[in-house]
């Protein structure tokens, strides 16, 4: 049995494609998902992966899962905080409870996510940490003032819990994915996708398999000097 690792939303979108990503590789992957009990059952039944529900920004539930997912396989020493939404209006138009619901499931999930693994990597003295950011965290989007700076957070957070894990074996890394063939990209109005898509010098939407690959490199057991970086796959759209 490899070791386990968790991906939060880690039955759809680019969540899916980093679970299959990890049990190829050898991991035992648990995957949780907030609410789609359909779509975890098929995925469960296409991968074998074992899906766990409960809502990343809700820290009690968040702790409950962790505990039933260390349970069922042993304790986590890889942690994917993938789990993210949009709600997307231009800053004139957003509501308090648009920004609430981006902050607490976008940021507060990644604390929750993290948080109550923390004790046991450290004294484990080994952890892979990564969390899926955005290209519109490094470079803002008209429309998303929430979910940019939630994803802007992410770099913060795994800034300084790198530092506080090399000591400890813990690597903390940032993906930035660009903008991935997922759902959450097919909800944007097709003439700004279209825009959007004329922007990417690759010319295409990316894949959610090229940012599991990025994944799957970050938590390499040899990955471990590769510490509070930034992995950007955006098709060339932005540098930073
Ligand atoms: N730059 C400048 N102006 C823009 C603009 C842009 N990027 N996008 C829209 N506008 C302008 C429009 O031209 C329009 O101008 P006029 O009023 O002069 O015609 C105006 O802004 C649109 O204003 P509306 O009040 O009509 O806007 P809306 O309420 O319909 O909301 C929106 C628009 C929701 C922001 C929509 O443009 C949108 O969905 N944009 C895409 C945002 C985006 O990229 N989301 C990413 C989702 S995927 C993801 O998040 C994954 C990831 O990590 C990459």
């Amino acid at each position: 049995m490899g070791r386990v690792a968790l991906v939060t939303g880690g039955s759809r979108g680019i969540g899916a494609a980093i679970s299959k990503a990890l049990q190829a590789a050898g991991y035992t992957v648990a995957a949780s998902y907030a609410g789609n009990d359909e779509a975890a059952a098929k995925f469960t039944a296409e991968s074998g992966i074992k899906t766990y529900k409960w809502d990343v920004a809700d820290y009690e539930a968040s702790k409950e899962g962790i505990a039933r997912v260390e349970a069922d396989l042993g304790p986590v020493e890889v942690v994917v905080a993938n789990a993210g939404i949009t709600r997307d209006a231009p800053f004139h138009k957003m509501t308090p409870e648009q920004w609430k619901a981006v902050i607490d499931t976008n940021l507060t999930g990644v604390f929750n996510t993290i948080h109550p693994l923390w004790p046991g990597m450290r004294e484990r003295k080994f952890g892979r940490v990564v969390v899926i950011s955005s290209i519109n965290g490094q470079k803002g989007q008209f429309g998303q003032v929430n979910y940019a700076a939630t994803k802007a957070g992410d770099l913060g957070i795994v800034k300084s819990l790198a530092q506080e894990g090399a000591r400890f074996g813990i690597t903390a890394n940032a993906v930035c994915p660009g903008y991935i063939a997922t759902e959450m990209v097919m909800a944007v109005p097709e003439k700004v996708r279209e825009s959007i898509i004329a922007g990417i010098p690759a010319g295409r939407l990316g894949e959610p398999e090229e940012i599991a690959r990025c994944v799957a490199f970050l938590v390499a057991d040899d990955a471990g000097f590769i510490n509070g970086s930034t992995i950007s796959a955006n098709g060339a759209q932005f540098f930073v």
